[in-house]
């Protein structure tokens, strides 16, 4: 028994002590570690971002050069391990096979000592680096091409797009995309976070721990939106105010969710998303414009009119696939790789729930039966 009330989805109830991420939803700020968001994604690389969600400060230069080595020389997957992705269905979704990867790899790096902070430093490197080469591999072989072998004299962003189809980003495309990593890294006690954090507290090792955080991701709540909110562009298929006002009325008269919209702690636009919009204007200018993009920005001003006096606009999945798929990257990777950003989060999260460790183990309000007296199976 409790006296606690219950609170669905946990909504307002803390979760854990931590320094990793700031978020104030009434106004848009976000920090991590302490530094606006803008700043980050304006001076810094998912590399020298990642460095500050697990370390907790800004790195030197000489700090950064060899972190960036200790990635570089993690990037490559054993052949085993390509050999279970070869063994998986190619319908299948890529989260799913991400997190049989994931999984896999506990198998094949095997330890149990995450108190040894020699062993986490490693795997935590391990992870970050090997996530990306994980989802570029599985992305060519379910369309029954080799997998592409990292490159080392690229930087992570850089290499990924690299690995899906053995072509060099042009400098802006990297630059977008790294920056998108950057606003995807981390974002306090989301739900896959939390994942992590339950599944950390068990002294679980931190392959198991991420593989539990990826499939949490993969959820249409979660992750999964920035897939959906492209092909709802997709269907809209026109931006004059009166057509896109129509959908955006007819959705919510039928109580359906708008994907890329609303969030458990915004009550305005979410900060990431105002800086992936000028991503995108920015990407139109050397790629050529997207007409799903005026599309969405007629969905924004109508949802703004319709439910943005409940605190419902644009969440960060709203013009992140718009800027994937300007990019040249297929729908089914936009959730993976949302994965291969947030795993710095995670794991920042993981190091600091095993600083100060309990395992987690909430209580429940009891409503069901007690003291029923058995039937046997023959007299039900
Ligand atoms: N479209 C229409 N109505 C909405 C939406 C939306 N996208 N989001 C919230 N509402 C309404 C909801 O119907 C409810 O209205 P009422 O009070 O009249 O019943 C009210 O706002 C509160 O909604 P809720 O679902 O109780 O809010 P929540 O905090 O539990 O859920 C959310 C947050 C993100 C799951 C939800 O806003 C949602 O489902 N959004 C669409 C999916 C999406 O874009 N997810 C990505 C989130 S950001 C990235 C990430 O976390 O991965």
């Amino acid at each position: 028994m409790t006296d606690y009330p219950y609170v669905p989805g946990l909504a307002g109830v803390p979760a854990a002590r931590t320094s990793v991420c700031y978020l104030d939803g009434n106004i848009g700020k976000l920090q991590y570690r302490g530094y606006p968001i803008e700043v980050l994604a304006e001076h810094c690389t998912f590399e020298e971002v990642t460095y500050l969600l697990l370390f907790g400060k800004l790195p030197t230069r000489n700090e950064l050069a060899a972190f960036d080595a200790e990635l570089k020389s993690e990037r490559r997957l054993k052949f085993r391990i390509i050999d279970v992705l070869k063994q998986l269905p190619e319908s299948g979704h890529p989260m799913d096979a991400l997190t049989a990867a994931v999984a896999t790899m506990g198998m094949f790096y095997p330890g149990d000592h995450v108190e040894d902070a020699e062993f986490r430093r490693l795997t935590v490197v391990r992870i970050i680096a090997k996530l990306p080469t994980i989802v570029a591999a599985w992305h060519r072989i379910r369309r029954g091409d080799d997998p592409i072998k990292p490159r080392e004299d690229l930087g992570h962003a850089a290499n990924f797009l690299y690995m899906l189809d053995g072509r060099v980003p042009s400098k802006t495309a990297e630059r977008v995309f790294d920056v998108g990593l950057i606003l995807h890294a981390e974002h306090s006690m989301n739900a896959s976070t939390f994942s992590a954090r339950v599944t950390g507290s068990t002294l679980a090792d931190p392959y198991a721990v991420v593989a539990s955080a990826v499939g949490t991701l993969a959820g249409p709540l979660h992750g999964g939106a920035n897939e959906r909110v492209l092909s709802m562009l997709q269907t809209i298929g026109e931006s004059s105010p009166a057509a896109v006002r129509h959908w955006a009325e007819d959705r919510l008269a039928r109580k359906d969710k708008i994907m890329g919209f609303g969030h458990r702690e915004y009550k305005v636009k979410d900060p990431r998303a105002v800086i992936l919009q000028r991503l995108a204007v920015q990407l139109f200018d050397e790629m050529g414009a997207t007409p799903i993009y005026d599309t969405a920005v007629e969905l924004e001003r109508q949802m703004a009119d319709l439910v943005g006096k409940k605190g419902i606009y644009p969440n960060v999945d709203f013009y992140s696939g718009i800027v994937y798929e300007r990019l040249g990257i297929p729908i089914e990777l936009f959730t993976p790789i949302f994965a291969i950003a947030r795993v710095s989060g995670w794991l920042a999260h993981l190091l600091e729930q095993l600083q100060d460790n309990r395992i987690f183990r909430p209580n429940q309000i009891w409503t069901g039966q007690v003291d029923r007296e058995f039937t046997p199976i023959d007299e039900r």
